[in-house]
């Protein structure tokens, strides 16, 4: 007989963006039903650089848990992160860890993606910052893309791992990483293979779909996000890591809402809003491979374990009802399509046990 039924430990997401202000008010439901906590994505406009303005961006977050989900017993945890520039100070990074409320730090490289015009443009000018993060056991989340023109869109995550990040680790053997969103079969065997404290997050864009799916008939936008989408042969070596029950690679949704008209234009924003559907389209991936039985883990253990962070203990339920992801939500003033729009799902969240 198939499973109709699966319970699991209620997991966290390793990769989010909230935004601010009505957006956040919007989304933060979604991923507040499904995850207990967050590792929060600190590119605002002017981004999270600093641990005053994580205390305040997290004291946001937690006001604008509707009363509702709190009525119904939801709790969530915002885990801040700072967002690294070539001016973060090793004081920083110091009160950092002292405040215990920002959990890791972000390295975007300078133009890589939404709101990294202040990221880093040369990691040689972070040494202070990354001697301090190292010393301190503070996680390094990287966007491992670099960002030269001269570089194919679709060669920019595995140029990243030879250009910088093999160089990084060898200057910084104990610092912790985490290769976030990774797209690439060189990813994944790199962070496989690779000794010391490095592990990755994987999306469920990723997970699901090849990059046939933004010219499925025409130019599909709500299915580009950076790192874009790549070949199939990339989808499978993704899929066999996520599913392979590594503790090296966990889930990270890198839900990031954009509003429709913003996605659906000339120049439209990379982001897939995977927040509303996000364990069903997980779900979906493993079962697509029939390894529901490592989703647990993949989800809910190894991100926790990482982050030296303790396990969740509550318990959630799927249930396997189709159901088809059919409107675009309403937020700020706009809509929102979620990822998978339009498409069956097997699988349906169905709270706390
Ligand atoms: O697709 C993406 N969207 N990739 C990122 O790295 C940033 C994110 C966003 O903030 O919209
Ligand atoms: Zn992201």
């Amino acid at each position: 007989m198939t499973l109709q039924h699966f319970v699991m430990t209620q997991p966290d997401d390793w990769h989010l963006h909230l935004r601010d202000g009505e957006m956040l008010k919007a989304v933060l439901p979604y991923t507040a039903r499904q995850f207990a906590r967050a590792i929060v994505m600190p590119n605002l406009k002017p981004p999270v650089t600093t641990v005053g303005h994580a205390t305040a961006y997290a004291q946001r977050i937690r006001a604008a848990l509707p009363t509702e989900l709190i009525e119904q017993g939801v709790t969530f945890e915002p885990l801040m992160t700072l967002y690294l520039t070539d001016q973060t100070a090793a004081e920083e990074i110091q009160r950092a860890k002292d405040s215990g409320i920002v959990q890791a730090v972000k390295l975007y490289p300078a133009g890589a993606t939404t709101n990294s015009e202040s990221g880093v443009t040369d990691l040689n000018r972070c040494s202070k910052a990354l001697e301090a993060m190292q010393k301190n056991a503070m996680v390094l989340c990287i966007h491992g893309e670099v960002t030269h023109q001269d570089i194919d869109v679709f060669d920019r995550e595995a140029v990243f791992i030879d250009r910088v990040l093999i160089p990084l680790r060898h200057r910084f053997p104990e610092l912790r990483i985490v290769f976030e969103h990774i797209t690439t079969r060189q990813a994944a065997e790199y962070v496989q293979s690779a000794s010391g404290p490095i592990a990755a997050t994987i999306t469920p864009q990723h997970l699901l779909y090849n990059r046939n799916a933004l010219f499925q008939g025409g130019i599909r936008p709500h299915y580009y996000c950076l790192p874009v989408l790549k070949r199939e042969v990339h989808r499978q070596a993704l899929l066999a890591a996520a599913t392979g029950g590594s503790p090296k690679f966990f889930l990270g949704t890198d839900s990031a809402p954009h509003e429709q008209a913003a996605k659906e234009t000339a120049c439209g924003c990379a982001g897939c809003f995977s927040a509303p559907f996000a364990l069903e389209l997980y779900a979906q991936a493993f079962a697509s491979v029939d390894a529901l039985d490592r989703l647990e883990a993949f989800a809910s253990f190894y991100g926790p374990d990482f982050y030296g962070l303790p396990r969740n203990t509550k318990k959630i339920k799927l249930s396997r009802v189709a159901q088809k992801i059919s409107s675009p939500i309403a937020a700020a003033g706009g809509f929102l399509v979620p990822l998978g729009f339009g498409e069956p799902l097997e699988w349906q969240f169905e709270g706390p046990t």
